[in-house]
């Protein structure tokens, strides 16, 4: 839902400040110069991708960008096609944005009110019941949607047809993390050393959120047993002391990791038998988990299952079988 961030004054505003992804931002900065040269709303956009890579703060700097307003909403909170209309109808102007968080949740019934919205800034509304009933067509502003999601396996085709743009966040590399968070510790005015930043964008999971996180934490640390300043020595010693691992896994990883090893001699091992041996919904492992998993090389999807690589074994510190035992 409706994340709050701690420091909202801190998230970038422009595509400038918005850190990495850079074939998404050549992309979208030619389709936004373009709607604002045409004075018409951006294309209904699309964003998908883990979570806290910046999919909400994009929504955030594409409104920006074009100078216009932006209305928040998730796909759980519209209901029935009246608060969408509601939406649709009170709160937007001209060509702003509607960003509707977690879109893959929004219920059936709505998405079917949304499509003509979305196609030709209409909404149709039935009143009365049975025989006598008619509908009446309420015209709404022009606006872009902008949904996210981190399940783009769960938008039905009606809908993701009718976005214009659809794009996916990457992982962010080392150096791009560090970079965002060099500029949020100027902004903050604390020390970071550049070697420090590089350390945390290690350790992150390639995930912006998780690398603002560790930072505040390592920040913490650096006051309690320094001088304040992050320095590289200071930053390993915190996330050590965290219990950070050196790839950024975190406890959900090294478990699926550990269960492929231990319980299924390696893999290969169907994702369902997977999901029940770890207690997790399939989807979250599939969508959520394994593709940072893959990213690094740990882990392999195949078609009889997924299999923990060499490289797994040798993370986990466990000897690697050799070919002919496996
Ligand atoms: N490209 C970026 N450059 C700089 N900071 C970023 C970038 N992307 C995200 N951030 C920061 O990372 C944090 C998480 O971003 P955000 O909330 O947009 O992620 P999200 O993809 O919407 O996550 P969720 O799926 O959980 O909703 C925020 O503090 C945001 O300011
Ligand atoms: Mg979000």
């Amino acid at each position: 839902m409706n994340r709050v961030e701690l420091d909202p004054a801190l998230r970038p505003r422009s595509l400038g400040e918005y850190v990495g992804q850079n074939r998404l931002k050549e992309k979208l900065s030619i389709s936004l110069q373009a709607a604002k040269a045409r004075g018409e709303p951006l294309d209904h956009t699309l964003i998908f991708g883990p979570p806290g890579l910046g999919k909400t703060t994009l929504a955030y700097v594409i409104a920006n960008e074009l100078g216009v307003g932006i209305r928040v909403t998730s796909g759980p909170a519209i209901e029935k096609p009246g608060d969408l209309a509601a939406i649709l109808t009170n709160s937007l102007e001209d060509r702003d944005v509607l960003f509707i968080d977690e879109i893959h949740r929004l219920g059936r019934l709505a998405e079917e009110h949304l499509y003509p919205a979305m196609e030709d800034f209409k909404l149709d509304i039935v009143l009365g019941q049975g025989p006598a009933a008619r509908t009446l067509e309420l015209p709404v502003p022009r606006f872009t949607l902008i949904g996210a999601t981190t399940r783009p396996g769960l938008i039905t085709g009606p809908m993701r047809s009718r976005f214009g743009i659809i794009e996916h966040l990457e992982f962010y590399g080392a150096e791009e993390l560090a970079s965002g968070l060099l500029r949020v510790a100027e902004l903050l005015g604390f020390r970071l050393d550049p070697e420090a930043a590089l350390e945390i964008g290690q350790r992150s999971r390639g995930t912006m959120r998780i690398a603002r996180r560790w930072a505040r934490r390592v920040r913490d640390y650096a006051e309690v047993h320094g001088d304040g300043g992050v320095t590289l020595e200071i930053t390993r010693a915190a996330l050590d002391h965290l219990g950070i691992d050196p790839l950024g896994l975190d406890e959900r990883d090294l478990r699926l990791l550990h269960t492929i090893v231990h319980h299924f001699a390696g893999g290969p091992v169907g994702l369902d038998t997977l999901a029940t041996a770890l207690s997790e919904d399939p989807d979250t492992i599939e969508e959520v988990q394994e593709p940072f998993l893959i990213q690094l090389g740990l882990l392999q999807r195949t078609s009889r299952g997924r299999v923990a690589t060499q490289g797994a074994y040798q993370h986990l510190g466990l000897p690697v079988p050799s070919l002919d035992q496996v």
